[in-house]
């Protein structure tokens, strides 16, 4: 089995060497996984690398199909939208778009597009999103903001602490929906239940808590290994700017020095002390993780690697 598994993968880092060397024939899609630098990814590509981005767009994400804010309910909707989409990038000669939300299998059109990934590290991306989504407060009451999470989790939704954190990760870890929202749309919790998983796989993203399992992880493993270009940051949002995700893509001016989306408030340290259940609940995330980092560093091709110049993300 393991032996099987390691051929597997030693036969895909063959097939994508080969790729290696090809022009890019394609329109990139990229998949822009919530709080994972997505907006820098964006901002790369419009203003330093001359892609033509689709539009409209709302941060690289075709609009309205393709936005953080979508929610597609089933395969047939996915599939029109899939049409609509090569038919939109192809008259409009587009080179790049990303999208935003799960993606259902028919929104992988493998022959139309190359796909493209950029993966953060799991704990970063739980604290953006726990920073940027979970904890803040500022639209109270509206349906994705804190004090709705904590009214479903039954508590106070005026009460002070983060005692609805633990409680929140008690309920994943028991496999418990009660009153959490659990539709196609945006749901912040489950951005710390195997979010990448998720997204990758649209099947997978209403499951309830604690439902992703490791069918799930080899429909992601599936997908990603059908990828053009991948690439990962570190645990300290650190990344290659000569890796192989920016050498497919053929993007020879990376840089760090734009930020986008900083908190505009002071940022919590909600993971720390929470690590180890955090990595215990999420460990199928990881290994997709660590699936993404192994295929972006062989991947690599050995003849066009260039010396390594490491940019800290920001997000
Ligand atoms: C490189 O990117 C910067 C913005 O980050 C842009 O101002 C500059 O024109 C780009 N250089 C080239 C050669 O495209
Ligand atoms: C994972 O869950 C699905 C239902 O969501 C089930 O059909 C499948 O058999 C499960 N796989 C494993 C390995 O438990
Ligand atoms: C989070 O931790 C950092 C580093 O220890 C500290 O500087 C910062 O004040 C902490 N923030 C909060 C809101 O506690």
């Amino acid at each position: 089995m393991l032996i099987a598994a390691i051929c597997l993968l030693h036969l895909v880092q063959a097939a994508a060497l080969k790729l290696d060397d090809r022009p890019r024939s394609l329109p990139v899609i990229l998949v822009h996984i919530h709080k994972g630098f997505g907006s820098w990814a964006c901002q790369q590509a419009a203003f330093s690398n001359g892609e033509s981005v689709v539009a409209p767009a709302e941060n690289c994400n075709w609009i309205p199909h393709d936005t953080h804010a979508r929610s597609i309910e089933g395969h047939t909707v996915a599939n029109t939208i899939a049409e609509l989409r090569v038919k939109h990038m192809t008259s409009g000669g587009f080179t790049f778009g990303m999208i935003e939300r799960p993606l259902w299998a028919e929104d992988y059109r493998w022959t139309h597009f190359h796909y493209a990934v950029l993966m953060r590290h799991p704990l970063k991306e739980m604290d953006s999103n726990l920073n940027y989504e979970i904890a803040r407060d500022d639209h109270k009451d509206a349906w994705w903001s804190l004090s709705s999470l904590k009214r479903a989790l039954g508590l106070d939704p005026d009460s002070k602490g983060d005692d609805w954190l633990d409680l929140l990760l008690s309920m994943i870890q028991h496999r418990k929906q009660g009153r959490l929202l659990n539709n196609y749309g945006w749901s912040s919790w489950k951005a710390l239940d195997n979010f990448k998983i998720r997204v990758l796989v649209a099947e997978a993203w209403t499951l309830p808590p604690g439902g992703v399992n490791r069918t799930h992880l080899e429909m992601a493993v599936e997908r990603l290994n059908k990828f053009y270009a991948v690439g990962a940051a570190d645990e300290d949002d650190v990344i290659d700017a000569n890796c192989q995700l920016f050498d497919r893509l053929r993007w020879t001016n990376v840089s760090a020095s734009l930020k986008v989306n900083t908190a505009p408030f002071a940022k919590l340290n909600l993971t720390r002390g929470r690590e180890e259940v955090l990595r215990r609940l999420n460990a199928l995330d990881f290994e997709l993780y660590e699936h993404a980092r192994a295929l972006a560093e062989e991947g690599q091709g050995p003849a066009r690697r260039r010396p390594r110049r490491f940019l800290h993300l920001v997000e």
